[in-house]
Protein backbone atom coordinates (compact mmCIF):
# COMPACT_ATOMS: atom_id res chain seq x y z
CA UNK A 1 0.00 0.00 0.00
CA UNK A 2 3.02 2.18 1.04
CA UNK A 3 6.58 1.75 -0.83
CA UNK A 4 9.24 3.80 -0.36
CA UNK A 5 12.33 3.18 -1.88
CA UNK A 6 15.94 5.34 -0.96
CA UNK A 7 14.10 8.19 0.00
CA UNK A 8 16.31 11.02 0.84
CA UNK A 9 14.83 14.84 1.60
CA UNK A 10 17.70 17.55 2.13
CA UNK A 11 17.05 21.10 3.87
CA UNK A 12 19.41 23.06 2.50
CA UNK A 13 22.73 21.18 3.29
CA UNK A 14 21.20 19.43 6.33
CA UNK A 15 19.61 15.73 5.49
CA UNK A 16 16.60 15.29 7.26
CA UNK A 17 15.84 11.90 5.90
CA UNK A 18 18.68 9.79 4.43
CA UNK A 19 18.04 7.22 2.12
CA UNK A 20 15.18 5.73 3.87
CA UNK A 21 13.01 2.52 2.24
CA UNK A 22 10.50 0.44 3.68
CA UNK A 23 7.22 -1.35 2.79
CA UNK A 24 3.79 -1.01 4.58
CA UNK A 25 1.22 -3.92 3.63
CA UNK A 26 -2.21 -3.29 3.26
CA UNK A 27 -4.60 -3.24 6.37
CA UNK A 28 -1.20 -2.71 8.79
CA UNK A 29 -1.24 0.03 11.37
CA UNK A 30 2.63 0.70 11.41
CA UNK A 31 4.36 2.51 14.26
CA UNK A 32 7.01 5.10 12.75
CA UNK A 33 8.88 5.76 16.06
CA UNK A 34 11.98 7.86 16.74
CA UNK A 35 13.05 10.90 18.91
CA UNK A 36 12.40 14.46 18.00
CA UNK A 37 14.40 15.36 14.99
CA UNK A 38 14.60 12.26 13.92
CA UNK A 39 12.63 13.01 10.64
CA UNK A 40 9.18 11.19 10.85
CA UNK A 41 7.62 14.37 9.77
CA UNK A 42 9.33 14.98 7.02
CA UNK A 43 8.41 11.38 5.86
CA UNK A 44 5.24 11.82 6.07
CA UNK A 45 4.93 15.18 4.16
CA UNK A 46 7.15 13.46 1.12
CA UNK A 47 3.69 10.64 1.26
CA UNK A 48 1.69 13.05 1.46
CA UNK A 49 3.07 15.22 -1.09
CA UNK A 50 3.23 18.16 0.84
CA UNK A 51 7.31 18.16 0.40
CA UNK A 52 9.09 17.02 -3.21
CA UNK A 53 11.51 14.24 -2.10
CA UNK A 54 15.43 15.10 -3.22
CA UNK A 55 15.93 11.76 -4.03
CA UNK A 56 14.52 8.23 -4.27
CA UNK A 57 10.84 7.11 -4.70
CA UNK A 58 7.76 6.81 -2.56
CA UNK A 59 4.66 5.53 -3.94
CA UNK A 60 0.97 5.39 -2.01
CA UNK A 61 -1.77 2.59 -3.25
CA UNK A 62 0.77 2.28 -6.70
CA UNK A 63 0.71 6.13 -7.41
CA UNK A 64 3.79 8.39 -7.21
CA UNK A 65 3.74 11.11 -4.60
CA UNK A 66 5.62 13.25 -7.70
CA UNK A 67 4.42 12.07 -11.20
CA UNK A 68 0.86 11.01 -9.50
CA UNK A 69 0.21 13.66 -6.29
CA UNK A 70 -3.87 14.08 -7.37
CA UNK A 71 -4.42 10.44 -7.06
CA UNK A 72 -2.29 9.82 -3.79
CA UNK A 73 -4.03 12.90 -1.95
CA UNK A 74 -7.55 11.49 -3.16
CA UNK A 75 -5.97 7.98 -1.37
CA UNK A 76 -5.08 9.27 1.83
CA UNK A 77 -6.30 10.77 4.57
CA UNK A 78 -3.44 13.04 6.43
CA UNK A 79 -3.17 14.16 10.16
CA UNK A 80 -0.30 16.63 10.38
CA UNK A 81 1.02 17.31 13.69
CA UNK A 82 -1.29 20.77 13.89
CA UNK A 83 -4.37 19.99 12.45
CA UNK A 84 -5.59 22.55 9.99
CA UNK A 85 -8.62 23.54 11.72
CA UNK A 86 -10.58 26.64 11.28
CA UNK A 87 -11.42 28.02 15.08
CA UNK A 88 -14.27 30.06 14.27
CA UNK A 89 -16.24 27.52 12.21
CA UNK A 90 -18.69 25.13 13.83
CA UNK A 91 -17.19 21.38 14.05
CA UNK A 92 -20.15 20.12 11.09
CA UNK A 93 -19.66 23.26 9.03
CA UNK A 94 -15.97 22.81 8.61
CA UNK A 95 -16.28 19.06 8.47
CA UNK A 96 -18.90 20.08 5.32
CA UNK A 97 -16.18 22.97 4.24
CA UNK A 98 -13.67 20.22 4.26
CA UNK A 99 -15.70 17.22 2.41
CA UNK A 100 -16.56 19.39 -0.56
CA UNK A 101 -12.90 20.30 -0.51
CA UNK A 102 -12.45 17.03 -0.84
CA UNK A 103 -14.31 16.71 -4.14
CA UNK A 104 -17.26 14.87 -2.04
CA UNK A 105 -20.17 15.31 -4.73
CA UNK A 106 -23.01 18.05 -2.78
CA UNK A 107 -25.61 15.38 -2.59
CA UNK A 108 -23.64 13.16 -0.63
CA UNK A 109 -21.87 15.59 1.45
CA UNK A 110 -24.50 15.96 4.44
CA UNK A 111 -24.92 12.09 4.81
CA UNK A 112 -21.07 11.63 4.76
CA UNK A 113 -20.19 14.42 7.02
CA UNK A 114 -23.11 12.35 9.80
CA UNK A 115 -21.40 9.38 9.08
CA UNK A 116 -17.60 10.97 10.23
CA UNK A 117 -19.25 12.57 13.40
CA UNK A 118 -20.54 9.58 14.52
CA UNK A 119 -17.36 7.32 13.54
CA UNK A 120 -15.37 9.92 15.88
CA UNK A 121 -18.04 10.41 18.15
CA UNK A 122 -18.30 14.26 17.20
CA UNK A 123 -22.11 14.34 18.00
CA UNK A 124 -22.14 15.87 20.97
CA UNK A 125 -20.11 18.84 19.93
CA UNK A 126 -21.18 19.01 16.32
CA UNK A 127 -22.88 22.71 16.45
CA UNK A 128 -19.85 23.76 18.78
CA UNK A 129 -17.09 26.32 17.42
CA UNK A 130 -13.64 24.38 17.39
CA UNK A 131 -12.23 27.47 18.52
CA UNK A 132 -13.75 26.32 22.23
CA UNK A 133 -13.58 22.89 22.15
CA UNK A 134 -10.57 20.43 24.41
CA UNK A 135 -7.58 19.37 22.66
CA UNK A 136 -8.96 15.75 22.95
CA UNK A 137 -12.30 17.08 20.79
CA UNK A 138 -9.95 18.54 18.59
CA UNK A 139 -7.98 15.91 17.68
CA UNK A 140 -10.76 13.86 17.28
CA UNK A 141 -11.95 16.63 14.52
CA UNK A 142 -8.51 16.33 13.24
CA UNK A 143 -9.09 12.65 12.53
CA UNK A 144 -12.66 13.36 10.83
CA UNK A 145 -11.34 15.84 8.31
CA UNK A 146 -8.39 13.05 7.26
CA UNK A 147 -11.33 10.58 6.54
CA UNK A 148 -13.97 12.20 5.06
CA UNK A 149 -13.26 11.06 1.68
CA UNK A 150 -12.96 7.53 2.86
CA UNK A 151 -9.30 6.80 1.94
CA UNK A 152 -7.64 3.57 2.21
CA UNK A 153 -4.12 5.30 3.99
CA UNK A 154 -4.41 7.60 7.00
CA UNK A 155 -1.12 9.37 7.91
CA UNK A 156 -1.29 10.15 11.16
CA UNK A 157 1.52 12.78 12.57
CA UNK A 158 1.95 12.23 16.30
CA UNK A 159 -1.86 11.91 16.94
CA UNK A 160 -1.94 11.63 20.65
CA UNK A 161 0.63 13.89 21.68
CA UNK A 162 -0.56 16.62 23.23
CA UNK A 163 -3.36 14.75 24.84
CA UNK A 164 -3.98 14.19 28.46
CA UNK A 165 -4.16 10.01 29.25
CA UNK A 166 -7.81 9.63 29.02
CA UNK A 167 -7.59 11.74 25.88
CA UNK A 168 -4.80 9.74 24.57
CA UNK A 169 -6.83 6.26 25.24
CA UNK A 170 -9.90 7.75 23.23
CA UNK A 171 -7.79 8.14 20.52
CA UNK A 172 -6.25 5.43 20.84
CA UNK A 173 -9.38 3.52 21.06
CA UNK A 174 -10.50 5.79 17.86
CA UNK A 175 -7.43 4.85 15.64
CA UNK A 176 -7.78 1.21 16.26
CA UNK A 177 -11.82 1.66 15.33
CA UNK A 178 -10.38 2.59 11.83
CA UNK A 179 -7.60 0.11 11.24
CA UNK A 180 -9.99 -2.67 9.80
CA UNK A 181 -10.81 -0.02 7.01
CA UNK A 182 -7.56 1.72 6.86
CA UNK A 183 -3.86 1.12 6.22
CA UNK A 184 -2.35 3.54 9.19
CA UNK A 185 1.17 5.32 9.64
CA UNK A 186 1.61 6.67 12.97
CA UNK A 187 4.41 8.75 14.44
CA UNK A 188 5.20 8.96 17.40
CA UNK A 189 8.19 9.25 19.82
CA UNK A 190 6.47 7.30 22.58
CA UNK A 191 6.90 3.76 22.58
CA UNK A 192 3.95 2.22 24.81
CA UNK A 193 2.03 4.47 21.66
CA UNK A 194 3.32 1.88 19.45
CA UNK A 195 3.24 -1.04 21.99
CA UNK A 196 -0.29 -0.10 22.28
CA UNK A 197 -1.59 0.39 18.82
CA UNK A 198 0.75 -1.08 16.49
CA UNK A 199 1.08 -4.45 15.18
CA UNK A 200 4.68 -3.12 13.30
CA UNK A 201 7.18 -0.74 13.95
CA UNK A 202 9.55 1.63 11.68
CA UNK A 203 12.12 2.87 14.12
CA UNK A 204 13.82 5.95 12.55
CA UNK A 205 16.87 7.62 14.20
CA UNK A 206 18.76 10.38 12.96
CA UNK A 207 17.01 10.21 9.57
CA UNK A 208 17.81 6.67 9.21
CA UNK A 209 15.75 3.45 9.30
CA UNK A 210 17.34 1.33 12.27
CA UNK A 211 14.62 -1.42 12.89
CA UNK A 212 12.18 -2.74 11.31
CA UNK A 213 10.12 -5.31 13.33
CA UNK A 214 6.69 -6.63 14.65
CA UNK A 215 6.15 -5.42 17.91
CA UNK A 216 5.27 -9.13 19.39
CA UNK A 217 9.66 -9.61 17.86
CA UNK A 218 10.42 -6.36 19.97
CA UNK A 219 8.62 -7.81 23.19
CA UNK A 220 10.17 -11.27 22.44
CA UNK A 221 13.13 -9.66 23.17
CA UNK A 222 12.75 -9.08 26.66
CA UNK A 223 10.22 -12.57 27.51
CA UNK A 224 11.88 -14.26 30.32
CA UNK A 225 12.76 -12.42 33.82
CA UNK A 226 14.76 -9.36 34.81
CA UNK A 227 18.05 -8.72 32.93
CA UNK A 228 20.59 -7.15 35.14
CA UNK A 229 23.95 -5.70 34.64
CA UNK A 230 26.53 -6.06 37.16
CA UNK A 231 29.82 -5.05 36.81
CA UNK A 232 32.39 -6.23 39.96
CA UNK A 233 36.22 -5.49 40.49
CA UNK A 234 38.36 -7.81 42.73
CA UNK A 235 38.94 -11.57 41.82
CA UNK A 236 38.79 -12.77 38.17
CA UNK A 237 36.14 -13.78 36.18
CA UNK A 238 35.44 -17.32 36.95
CA UNK A 239 35.16 -16.85 40.37
CA UNK A 240 32.73 -14.32 40.43
CA UNK A 241 30.73 -16.02 37.85
CA UNK A 242 30.40 -19.08 39.88
CA UNK A 243 29.35 -17.05 43.14
CA UNK A 244 26.63 -14.89 41.01
CA UNK A 245 25.15 -18.57 39.92
CA UNK A 246 24.29 -19.42 43.19
CA UNK A 247 21.91 -16.64 43.72
CA UNK A 248 18.68 -17.58 44.64
CA UNK A 249 16.57 -16.94 41.12
CA UNK A 250 19.57 -16.46 38.33
CA UNK A 251 18.48 -18.62 35.32
CA UNK A 252 21.48 -17.58 33.28
CA UNK A 253 24.88 -15.52 33.80
CA UNK A 254 26.61 -13.97 30.26
CA UNK A 255 30.12 -12.65 30.11
CA UNK A 256 30.18 -9.45 28.82
CA UNK A 257 33.24 -6.84 27.54
CA UNK A 258 34.19 -5.05 31.18
CA UNK A 259 37.12 -2.52 31.25
CA UNK A 260 40.63 -3.65 32.63
CA UNK A 261 40.97 -4.58 35.74
CA UNK A 262 36.98 -5.55 36.42
CA UNK A 263 34.59 -8.58 35.16
CA UNK A 264 30.64 -7.57 33.69
CA UNK A 265 28.25 -9.71 33.01
CA UNK A 266 24.28 -9.29 32.23
CA UNK A 267 22.68 -11.77 34.13
CA UNK A 268 19.00 -12.99 33.46
CA UNK A 269 16.46 -13.59 36.41
CA UNK A 270 13.87 -16.57 36.54
CA UNK A 271 10.26 -14.83 36.29
CA UNK A 272 8.66 -13.46 39.31
CA UNK A 273 12.51 -12.92 41.03
CA UNK A 274 14.02 -9.45 41.61
CA UNK A 275 17.41 -10.42 42.16
CA UNK A 276 19.23 -7.37 42.24
CA UNK A 277 19.39 -7.13 46.29
CA UNK A 278 20.68 -10.71 46.56
CA UNK A 279 23.24 -10.11 43.74
CA UNK A 280 24.55 -6.88 45.36
CA UNK A 281 25.09 -8.62 48.52
CA UNK A 282 26.85 -11.68 47.23
CA UNK A 283 28.95 -9.34 45.57
CA UNK A 284 30.00 -7.32 48.56
CA UNK A 285 30.05 -9.95 51.16
CA UNK A 286 32.20 -11.46 48.91
CA UNK A 287 34.71 -8.33 49.38
CA UNK A 288 34.65 -7.39 45.84
CA UNK A 289 33.85 -4.13 44.40
CA UNK A 290 30.67 -3.63 42.85
CA UNK A 291 31.30 -1.13 40.20
CA UNK A 292 27.84 -1.50 38.39
CA UNK A 293 24.20 -2.58 39.11
CA UNK A 294 21.49 -1.82 36.91
CA UNK A 295 18.49 -3.62 35.17
CA UNK A 296 18.58 -3.61 31.72
CA UNK A 297 16.03 -4.63 29.07
CA UNK A 298 13.19 -4.16 31.35
CA UNK A 299 11.09 -2.23 28.92
CA UNK A 300 11.03 -1.92 25.10
CA UNK A 301 12.11 1.76 25.79
CA UNK A 302 15.59 -0.18 26.66
CA UNK A 303 15.62 -1.56 23.41
CA UNK A 304 14.67 1.20 21.67
CA UNK A 305 16.97 3.55 23.46
CA UNK A 306 19.42 1.06 22.27
CA UNK A 307 18.45 1.15 17.99
CA UNK A 308 18.58 4.65 18.47
CA UNK A 309 22.31 5.15 20.18
CA UNK A 310 24.21 7.09 17.71
CA UNK A 311 26.39 4.84 16.97
CA UNK A 312 23.94 2.33 15.93
CA UNK A 313 24.92 2.02 12.08
CA UNK A 314 22.09 1.10 9.55
CA UNK A 315 24.07 -1.76 8.63
CA UNK A 316 22.69 -3.25 11.88
CA UNK A 317 19.33 -2.97 11.42
CA UNK A 318 16.90 -5.18 10.30
CA UNK A 319 15.95 -5.79 6.70
CA UNK A 320 13.98 -2.78 5.93
CA UNK A 321 10.10 -4.55 4.60
CA UNK A 322 7.13 -5.09 6.84
CA UNK A 323 5.82 -7.54 5.31
CA UNK A 324 3.06 -7.81 2.23
CA UNK A 325 3.33 -5.40 -0.60
CA UNK A 326 0.49 -3.39 -2.09
N1 LIG B 1 11.50 23.17 7.12
C1 LIG B 1 12.65 22.75 7.61
N2 LIG B 1 13.82 23.38 7.32
C2 LIG B 1 15.01 22.95 7.80
N3 LIG B 1 15.16 21.86 8.59
C3 LIG B 1 14.05 21.20 8.93
C4 LIG B 1 12.74 21.60 8.47
N4 LIG B 1 11.83 20.71 8.96
C5 LIG B 1 12.54 19.82 9.70
N5 LIG B 1 13.86 20.11 9.68
C6 LIG B 1 14.92 19.33 10.34
O1 LIG B 1 14.88 18.01 9.83
C7 LIG B 1 15.05 17.03 10.84
C8 LIG B 1 13.86 16.11 10.90
O2 LIG B 1 12.73 16.84 11.33
P1 LIG B 1 11.29 16.19 11.42
O3 LIG B 1 11.01 15.44 10.19
O4 LIG B 1 10.34 17.28 11.80
O5 LIG B 1 11.48 15.18 12.63
P2 LIG B 1 10.41 14.51 13.62
O6 LIG B 1 9.05 14.68 13.02
O7 LIG B 1 10.84 13.08 13.69
O8 LIG B 1 10.54 15.20 14.92
C9 LIG B 1 15.27 17.82 12.12
O9 LIG B 1 16.66 17.92 12.32
C10 LIG B 1 14.67 19.17 11.83
O10 LIG B 1 15.32 20.19 12.56
MG1 LIG C 1 7.38 15.53 13.84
Amino acid sequence: MIKVEGLTKRYARHVAVNNISFEVGKGEIVGFLGKNGAGKTTTMRVLTCFLPPTSGKASVAGFDVVDQSLDVRKHIGYLPETPPLYPEMEVSGYLTFVAKLKGIASPDVAKRVGEVIERTALGSVANTIIGKLSKGYRQRVGIAQAIIHNPPVLILDEPTSGLDPEQQREARQLIASLAGDHTIILSTHILSEVEQSCSKVIIINDGQIVAVDSVANLHRRRQGGEMVAVQVAGAPEPEVRQRLELVPGVAKVIGRDAPEGSVAFEIEALEQYTVRPDLARAIVQSGWDLNELRTVGESLEEIFLDLTKSEVKPADAAPATTGATS
